[in-house]
């Protein structure tokens, strides 16, 4: 129930134009989940896990599968805010189209309202959205993903401020038209109107394309936010690290998707008496606090990560997240009732039921999940959820890391000398694309910040904020930045890092940097640890793996530099002056 004005407005609105058989407010009960759990089951699109307490089967349209960059849109009033790496369209254009396309898209269905908070309630970094959908597996995995229900109505008052978000799968059911288990539309937008503060999508019932707390409003109209008010909305996981008898930092990473975000989030320690807890693992909203130090807060209340590889090995506590209360997105479905994808398991099943519901054994050639399967599981679940994790002050932020997939060039860990430098290794981020997105896999591409999918606004003027926020607050304040690469490969084209526990030895120094005593040497590109300065011990690898992956190969790193200037002429005259004096500097450096 509300009586916030603009809201009961809009909601009548999009009813009249979607045409709904009804429209329900989600309270958000348990009830209320079971009941929409229960329809869900009823069409087939849900298969109870027996193996998993309140755990459901859903695989998708084979369609469907992962975020359409190309289908997704920055109608900004001008063409120039969207910038050169968004697809822009004219707002009244936009919203042209997708009036067509929402009329009468609801027909036979039920909208449901979702009121919710990314962030903790009624905490100061947090922000009140408004979804409407046709889907239920929408409503369900927001409510794990978001705070959700009539607590956010409540706190949203009578005139309170909301992000509005439309969402139809664009499936309208006509009279004794039996529906599918994943309805969704051929024609698909997934559109952002930042002045308006307002997302519409359509067409598209997975992940990023449909739950719109997430990419869509966390990232993208919050960075326009951020952007606009003078804080920050990254790409970004947030850990608690505490040394053996030392004092706890808090450090947030930028990868790509499906780049090790989850993984590093909630690692578990190959050095003994280390400890990592989990804030958030994709997503971070920080703000200065009266310190003058970053406070970051996780906007979500769950996780939706990559399945494929997540094992007891890989990521326990991701394991140990999902046991109960969670959706298993396009995976495998075991004979005695449980989910299985590549990697989970060394040995595979012997028979399962493959994400598009055929029969599937070891030798049927092909994967039996999509790479881009995902698991939502609730983050209070999650055996190390830091214990300030939904603290509304959030947690002060010490190091920032960048990284990507890059099999070749980028050294292991690198230094920045300062912020821009930071800032300059934050835009020149590149890597290997992944299935989390459709098109190719494997093709190197920037990835600035980790943020190519995600930035609201024009990339140039992201930049200069970047570096505006280091002159917001004393240098000593500021978090530490650092570039890593855990993807780099030997000349057979096997990783020479062995990555996951084992890359808190890489944290370990970065602590060390952090607190001035891990021991370096400065090259051209930045502060490398010394030959001996990341601890090895128990890791059995040779000191000639050791040197090859913090090599600078100077020959490369000239063609990085050059490839830089490129790329970054795109931005024209949005390109803070500060980038092109940090790229002459590593170019002094590397003639010396
Ligand atoms: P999004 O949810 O898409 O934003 O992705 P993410 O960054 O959270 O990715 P995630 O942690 O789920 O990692 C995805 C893939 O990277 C999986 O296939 C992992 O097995 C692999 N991966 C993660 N960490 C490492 C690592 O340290 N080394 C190697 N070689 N692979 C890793
Ligand atoms: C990503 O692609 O970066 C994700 C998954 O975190 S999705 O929610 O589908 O965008
Ligand atoms: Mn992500």
């Amino acid at each position: 129930m509300t009586n916030n004005k603009k809201l009961l407005q809009w909601v009548d609105e999009m009813a009249k134009l979607c045409k709904p058989d009804k429209v329900h407010w989600c309270d958000g009960s348990e009830e209320e989940n079971q009941m929409l759990i229960k329809k869900a089951i009823e069409t087939g699109s849900f298969t109870p896990v027996p193996k998993r307490p309140n755990s459901y089967w859903v695989p998708s349209d084979p369609k469907d599968v992962a975020r359409v960059e190309d289908r997704t849109y920055i109608c900004s009033e001008k063409k120039e805010d969207a910038g050169p790496t968004n697809n822009w369209m004219d707002p009244k254009e936009m919203k042209k189209i997708m009036t067509k396309l929402y009329d009468g898209c609801m027909v036979g269905r039920t909208m449901y309202v979702i009121p919710y908070s990314m962030g903790p309630l009624g905490s100061k970094i947090a922000h009140i959205g408004i979804e409407l959908t046709d889907s239920i597996y929408v409503v369900v995995n927001m409510r794990i993903m978001t705070r959700m229900g009539q607590k956010v109505l409540d706190i949203l008052g009578e005139d309170g401020f909301f992000v509005p978000c439309m969402h139809s799968v664009g499936s309208p059911l006509l009279e004794g038209q039996k529906d599918v288990p994943w309805p969704c539309n051929d024609t698909k937008y997934i559109t952002h109107f930042p002045e308006e503060r307002m997302i519409w999508s359509f067409g598209s019932g997975y992940g990023g394309n449909a739950l719109l707390g997430k990419k869509c409003f966390s990232l993208r109209i919050a960075s326009v936010m951020a952007h606009d008010e003078g804080w920050m909305a990254e790409h970004m996981l947030i850990l608690g690290v505490t040394p053996p008898g030392g004092e706890k930092k808090y450090i947030a990473a930028a990868f790509p998707s499906a780049c090790g975000k989850t993984n590093l989030a909630m690692m578990t320690p190959s050095l003994p008496g280390w400890k990592v807890e989990t804030v958030g693992d994709d997503i971070a909203w920080m703000k200065f606090g009266s310190d003058g130090r970053l406070y970051a807060i996780n906007p979500e209340y769950g996780f939706f990560g990559v399945a494929p590889g997540t094992s007891m090995e890989t990521n326990a506590n991701a394991m140990l997240s999902m046991t109960e209360n969670s959706i298993f997105t396009n995976v495998a479905f075991t004979d005695d009732g449980d989910v299985w994808w590549e990697g989970m398991t060394k040995e595979p099943p012997a028979h399962l039921t493959d994400w598009n519901g055929n029969d599937w054994t070891p030798d049927s050639g092909r994967k039996s999940s999509h790479p881009n399967a995902r698991f939502t599981a609730p983050a209070g679940q999650c055996p190390v959820i830091d214990p300030a994790w939904e603290d509304p002050n959030g947690v002060p932020i010490s190091a920032f890391l960048f990284g990507g997939r890059r099999s070749t060039v980028i050294p292991l860990v690198n230094e920045a000398y300062d912020w821009n430098h930071g800032v300059y290794l934050g835009s020149a981020a590149a890597s290997e694309t992944t299935a989390a997105a459709a098109g190719a896999v494997g093709k190197l591409r920037h990835d600035p910040f980790a943020m190519l999918p995600f930035c609201g606004y024009n990339m140039g003027d992201y930049f200069a904020h970047w570096i505006q926020i280091g002159r917001m607050t004393f240098p000593e304040k500021l978090p530490k930045i650092f570039y890593v690469n855990w993807f780099r490969k030997d000349e057979n084209g096997k990783f020479m890092w062995p990555g996951y526990g084992d890359n808190i030895r890489v944290i370990k120094w970065i602590l060390e940097r952090i607190d001035e005593t891990g021991e370096y040497v400065d090259t051209p590109i930045g502060r490398l640890p010394t030959k001996t300065a990341i601890d090895t011990s128990g890791l059995n690898m040779s000191p000639d793996t050791c040197l090859k992956l913090c090599y600078v190969d100077k020959q490369a790193w000239f063609e990085e530099v050059n490839e830089m200037r490129e790329y970054y002429k795109i931005f024209g005259d949005k390109l803070p002056k500060q980038l092109n004096e940090e790229l002459d500097k590593i170019e002094e450096r590397l003639k010396k």
